[in-house]
């Protein structure tokens, strides 16, 4: 049977899954409440950067098997499998995760509901939200639960051609119908579960990474001390099959839409299990202390105070490849910076808009030359390549250099007559 979907929220993961799944071939209908989104979603505009995402989005609309709505009655009586990618934020004034969007999304789906169908939640939730979810269900409409593990920056890429598919069922119908939905997509490793491991399989993954990438930050903050090199260390850590060389990027640490929260979340809703997840805690703390290191190092560069300091920040993404800033290492730096008084001035390749609007206070230059014209320092937050390709002997006459993100080559800025610091490297390499 060739299932019609609808898929609602359509935020970063639901307009990647809404598009992959109309080029799989699938008539899809996206839902969102956001008359404006959806208006610009129907013209072809995406809302967001993601690499290839825009074509695949109007190649679903011109074959005709991709549109969007704001009803949910039209979504009720178009499609068999209902997909729920709605956003699950940090809670005001908490760390626990904020699922009300999914609430109101099932109430407002639900009545329309008339033929049996199966809801699939995809979103990243707290363990126990969709038995809470399925029990609230009328007789005809079945819960499965299927979170996704999509990166920004590889979103299509992840969601075409994911390292695995999980399935959170509470029958083999529904089982059989997911199945069905993503065989187009290969030989996938397929795990099928509970509702709560799927639920558990996102958080643990998310926290795992996070937990890589503090832990390569804490030997990082060791080799300081020691005058040791986390890079070489890093690497040599790498060749171990048991541990892999992926997620050992030491520097800055992460930001974004997932890591943060989720690791938050995880640990809230394992503390009303009764189960005290403290090391997820020293995570998160390791990865602000290193967003509080790149200040400090950048202050020593300047001479001890950043007043009147001209500081070029290049960077403002949490990541290269987007535009995303939420929780953007880089724009807390570059804020932590100004209010220190230094002079900031902000390149990104993609992210320039969204840090302007969100913070207007800060300086912003056209391109990165400009923001490194007469720096006293230089700050290395977003691996961008437009910065990593920078040729150090053509940008004026050399000053210093911060590498949050260990990503340039030390010895060309040396030898180029800059002053080169990187965190949890030896102040001369
Ligand atoms: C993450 C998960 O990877 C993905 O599976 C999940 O679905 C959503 O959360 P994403 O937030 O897109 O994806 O970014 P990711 O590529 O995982 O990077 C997260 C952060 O970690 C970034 O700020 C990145 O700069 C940082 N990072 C990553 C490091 O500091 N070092 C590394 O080695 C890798």
């Amino acid at each position: 049977m060739r299932y019609r979907m609808t898929v609602i929220g359509t935020g970063y993961l639901g307009i990647t899954h809404a598009a992959c799944m109309a080029a799989l071939g699938y008539e899809v209908l996206g839902l969102d409440i956001d008359v404006d989104k959806i208006r610009g979603l129907n013209q072809g505009e995406l809302p967001i950067y993601e690499e290839g995402l825009g074509e695949l989005l109007r190649a679903g609309l011109a074959s005709g098997k991709l549109r969007f709505t704001t009803s949910y009655e039209e979504a009720g009586e178009f499609g068999d499998v209902h997909f729920l990618c709605l956003g699950t934020p940090q809670r005001a004034g908490g760390f626990a995760a904020d699922v009300s969007q999914i609430d109101s999304a099932l109430a407002a789906l639900t009545p329309w509901l008339s033929r049996p169908s199966l809801v699939v939640g995809k979103s990243t939730v707290p363990v126990g939200t969709a038995r809470r979810l399925a029990d609230g269900l009328p007789e005809h409409v079945e819960l499965a639960w299927n979170p996704e593990f999509l990166r920004e920056g590889f979103a299509v890429e992840d969601t075409l051609h994911p390292d695995r598919i999980v399935l959170g069922v509470a029958s083999d119908a529904a089982e059989r119908v997911l199945r069905e939905v993503y065989a187009p997509l290969g030989d996938v490793p397929l795990v099928v579960t509970d509702y709560a491991t799927a639920e558990l399989v996102k958080v643990a993954a998310n926290a795992f990474l996070a937990t890589k990438i503090s832990y390569i930050n804490a030997m990082a903050e060791v080799c300081e001390a020691a005058g040791a090199d986390v890079v070489r260390l890093a690497e040599a850590l790498g060749h171990d099959t048991r541990i892999g060389r992926r997620f050992l990027g030491s520097g800055l640490g992460f930001g974004g839409g997932c890591l943060p929260k989720d690791i938050r979340a995880f640990a809230a809703r394992a503390d009303e299990l009764g189960v005290p997840l403290t090391f997820l805690r020293e995570v998160d703390a390791i990865n602000t202390r290193r967003r509080h290191r790149t200040v400090d190092l950048a202050r020593e560069l300047v001479g001890g105070s950043f007043t009147g300091r001209r500081v070029a920040v290049l960077g403002a993404a949490f990541k290269p490849n987007s535009d995303d800033i939420r929780d953007s290492p880089a724009l807390d730096v570059a804020l932590a910076v100004h209010r220190a008084g230094g002079l900031v001035s902000v390149h990104d390749p993609a992210a320039m808009d969204n840090a302007r609007k969100a913070y207007p206070v800060l300086g912003y230059a056209p391109t990165p030359q400009d923001a490194i014209r007469d720096a006293d320092v230089v700050l290395l937050l977003t691996e961008w390549q437009e910065f990593t390709d920078l040729d150090p002997t053509a940008l004026g006459t050399p000053t210093s250099i911060v590498d949050a993100r260990n990503a340039l080559d030390p010895h060309s800025w040396q030898a180029a007559g800059w002053t080169y610091r990187a965190l949890g490297r030896p102040a001369l390499l």
